[in-house]
């Protein structure tokens, strides 16, 4: 199978390209301004799909888009960047999937929620409360309309990275370097934490068994950031500089409001794949404290 990857430069796309390639399944995976090794330079808004792939000579049987703009305060600030990087990115990349008649799987969020009463089925209703989970909404939309499509809902991801930008990486990284420093993280919101690497092979299952229609990709794990840091933190015995905060989110002076208490229930997958073993955030910080990632 050929796979384009959407954004395989960051965190889910990375991992995406891992355990494609670790399946025997040809990839090709774009960045946009983070050059990683193996991926090319792509602009949804700006390049021809069609043009693009034949100049690569690589013609794929499914896309999987983990490309948007993931900053969530940012968007609430800048709503036309958020809204061409989310929404008309993602059209353009519905619009090839449908004329090549291929699948599309689009990564989506938990933000589609309000939080009033997470973690969610695939069947509750969607009602954002912010810029970022607006858009993405409306990427799902434009995706539920084609055919052949896998909409992807996930939370709060973590795992290794180049970049070390996701939550648990950079806490950890803070607990192994110890800087003086005092992290105000809320206790109120709450989220079903997941393991890019996991996030990965559940799509390589969905892709390969031509799965259609939305999942939600959760845990088993439900933490808010104060409790999850807590948790990470209990790893590092020696711990004194990085002071953890709770903070309630009326006092975290975040620009868009968050869902409270969202995450994802992950009951439809497991009942399709029962032998699935999910990763936990104690299991990942030991194997990674291992090396054994
Ligand atoms: N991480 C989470 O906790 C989380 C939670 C819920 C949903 N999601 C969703 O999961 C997907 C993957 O997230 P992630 O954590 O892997 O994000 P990430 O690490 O920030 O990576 C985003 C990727 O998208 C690319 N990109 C950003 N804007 C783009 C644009 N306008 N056009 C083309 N490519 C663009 C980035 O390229 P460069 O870096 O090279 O510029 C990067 O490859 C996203 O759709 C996100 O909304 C993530």
């Amino acid at each position: 199978m050929n796979i384009f990857v959407v954004g395989a430069s960051g965190l889910v796309g990375s991992h995406c390209m891992r355990v494609f390639h670790n399946n025997d399944w040809l990839t090709l995976g774009t960045h946009l301004n983070y050059s990683t090794s193996g991926t090319v330079h792509f602009d949804p808004l700006v390049d021809d799909l069609q043009d693009f792939f034949s100049a690569q000579n690589f013609f794929p049987d499914a896309i999987v888009h983990c490309a948007a703009l993931t900053n969530v305060d940012f968007c609430e600030h800048n709503v036309d960047d958020s809204y061409n990087a989310t929404v008309l990115s993602t059209a353009k990349i519905v619009e090839f999937c449908k004329a090549a008649d291929i699948p599309l799987a689009y990564i989506s969020t938990d933000y589609v929620f309000d939080g009033k009463q997470g973690p969610y089925s695939e069947r509750a209703s969607v009602n954002p409360v912010n810029v970022y989970g607006s858009h993405k909404l409306e990427a799902e939309e434009l995706v539920s309309l084609l055919e052949k499509k896998l909409i992807l809902r996930i939370t709060n991801v973590y795992g290794e990275e180049l970049r070390s930008k996701n939550f648990i990486a950079r806490l950890m990284d803070d607990l192994v370097q110890q800087p003086e420093k005092v992290l105000n993280l809320p206790y109120d919101q709450f989220a079903t934490p997941i393991y890019a690497g996991d996030i990965a092979e559940m799509i390589f299952l969905l892709l390969r068994d031509r799965k259609n229609g939305l999942y939600h990709l959760g845990s088993s794990d439900y933490y808010s950031r104060y409790h999850l840091a807590v948790k990470v933190s209990s790893y590092f015995e020696k711990n004194k500089s990085v002071k953890l905060n709770p903070v309630q989110t009326i006092n975290a002076n975040q620009a868009a409001v968050r869902p409270l208490n969202g995450g994802l229930l992950n009951h439809k997958f497991i009942n399709e794949y029962p032998k699935f073993q999910l990763t936990n955030v104690d299991s990942y910080i030991l194997k990674s404290l291992k090396n054994e990632l």
